[in-house]
């Protein structure tokens, strides 16, 4: 559901709440839109913004602050940046406001100290968009019910900044989408407020490359894409993200830049469907897919291993193909390719349903209906409480529907949250982890591989389990109870 910031509302709300650090909120001292700095006269608008963000007088401002957002605004303001993070969800913004996480892999410390270093406040109030000097736009871009580029949140989010817009600003867009969104899309409707890109505001693309609960990168480490929608803005946003990031990568525009984000996603998209086909061929043949993996990834060269499971899942992946599949039609370029890898993924819950059913069949003599069926994880990859598109939700609607009943254990997801896919599923909670309970389940099918699981506790206590992620053998158990799938 798109929910329109209103700033009135979100102002009214939170002023009194957060009245010590609004106060701190007003227009950087040395703004361009006020007076010019007497000592650098002879500098360019370019120069003197360069100079604001290398000692750090400037104020960034990220709207949406989700699995993307948080994050940068986090390494932000470690970089030294006073930050100010926008939301429409008021819970989120009194979260961060009392330094508290409402993402289980970001520690409530790493959000409390910059607050109370009065480094880092967060608001629904959309009017101080004019108080900060960069904008980083980091707001959902899902897929339309017929499964089209969804881009409200990104349209709506440029009507609410250009009201606010002023010379010298930085808008930047993270969210993925398709290529040209930037200089189409959100150019005009900035542009439509009188001032230009690369003149009065400067405008860039630089995809978010977040993979939340991988513990080797964090958002300083991982390089970061740039492109301007202008030479100046190009340099700009260069400066900006240098000082957040390890290292920053130039290309030649906004358009490049979409597009950069979009394979990274194909590729994975692809090659994901890739050994989905080869597990489905190699099992009926009797040969292990993972342990094919392993062999061919002692290569040295030319083979990067990926890896099969129940399907696709996360904001990415599953949909961020569909982005590019649908401005390819303007240019009447068929997407084969893409599409076909969509298909095998989406394929993927009906081919483990299929194989519990014949493993139930052949171990315990019984088909699905009435059987107990536990889904272990339910976030849609490991380590995580994110759940959008999790094929965990995809599993228990077709298990049910072929009459078992299904419970689920996940140690980061207590409840299923509301899904425009599975809304019957919403409410739903997490069963507890005990013996007893255990050994009632006819079977148990694992669709996330959490480190937090006894694994080899779960085989020896349930008849039959289904593993997608090959993670029973990985944790050292090969039971012969247990089916890959
Ligand atoms: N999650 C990832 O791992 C990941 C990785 C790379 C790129 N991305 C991309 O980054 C973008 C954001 O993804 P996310 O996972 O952070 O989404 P998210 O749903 O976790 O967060 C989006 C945030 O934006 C807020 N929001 C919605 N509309 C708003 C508006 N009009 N104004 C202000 N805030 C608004 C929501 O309340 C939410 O807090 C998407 O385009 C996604 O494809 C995500």
């Amino acid at each position: 559901m798109l929910i329109k910031p209103s700033p009135k509302d979100g102002c009214l709300k939170h002023d009194g709440a957060e009245g010590a650090h609004f106060s701190r909120l007003t227009p950087t001292a040395a703004s361009p839109h006020q007076k010019s700095d007497p000592v650098l006269p002879m500098m360019t608008l370019f120069e003197q913004l360069e100079a604001r963000y290398h000692n750090r007088s400037v104020t960034v401002g990220v709207v949406g602050m989700g699995y993307v957002g948080l994050p940068l605004i986090l390494a932000a303001a470690s970089a030294g940046y006073r930050v100010v993070g926008f939301d429409v969800d008021p819970r989120k913004v009194d979260m961060i406001n009392a330094g508290n996480s409402y993402l289980k892999h970001i520690e409530s410390g790493h959000i409390a100290a910059p607050v109370g270093q009065a480094r880092l406040r967060a608001t629904t109030c959309f009017d101080d968009i004019k108080a900060v000097d960069a904008i980083i736009i980091c707001v959902p871009t899902p897929l339309t019910r017929n499964r089209e580029p969804d881009l409200s949140f990104v349209e709506s989010t440029a009507q609410t900044i250009a009201p606010h817009l002023r010379k010298g600003h930085l808008v930047v867009l993270e969210s993925t989408t398709w290529p040209g969104t930037t200089a189409e899309i959100v150019k005009p409707i900035l542009e439509r407020t009188g001032l230009r890109s690369g003149e009065d505001f400067f405008l860039a693309f630089s995809p978010e490359r977040e993979d939340p609960g991988n513990s080797e990168f964090s958002t300083r480490t991982i390089p970061k894409v740039v492109g301007g929608d202008d030479v100046t803005s190009c340099k700009l946003v260069s400066v900006l993200y240098s000082s957040i990031v390890e290292k920053v990568v130039t290309v030649s525009s906004t358009k490049v830049a979409e597009a950069a984000k979009l394979t990274e996603n194909i590729f994975r998209a692809v090659n994901i469907a890739l050994v989905n086909e080869l597990k489905v061929i190699y099992d009926a043949m009797g040969i292990d897919v993972w342990e094919v993996i392993e062999a061919a990834k002692t290569k040295p060269f030319g083979f990067t291993p990926f890896y099969p499971g129940p399907g696709l899942g996360g904001h990415c992946i599953p949909i961020d193909p569909f982005y590019l599949t649908w401005k390819a039609r303007e240019y009447e370029i068929s997407t084969r390719f893409i599409e076909l890898a969509g298909e095998i993924n989406t394929l993927m819950p009906y081919y483990v349903v299929d194989k519990l059913a014949r493993a139930l069949d052949h171990s315990a003599g019984r088909g699905l209906r009435h059987a107990r069926i536990l889904i272990l994880g339910i976030a849609y990859k490991k380590n995580v409480d994110d759940t959008r598109e999790s094929p965990a939700l995809k599993l228990i609607e077709l298990i049910e529907t072929r009459g078992a009943n299904v419970d689920f254990y996940d140690p980061y997801v207590s409840v299923i949250p509301p899904t425009r896919e599975h809304p019957r599923l919403a409410g739903r909670q997490c069963v507890s982890w005990a013996a007893k309970d255990l050994s009632s389940y006819d079977a148990a099918v694992i669709a996330t591989d959490h480190d937090a699981v006894d694994y080899r506790e779960l085989c020896q206590l349930v008849p039959l389990v289904v593993d997608t992620r090959n993670v029973c053998a990985r944790a050292g158990w090969s039971g012969n109870n247990v089916v890959k799938a």
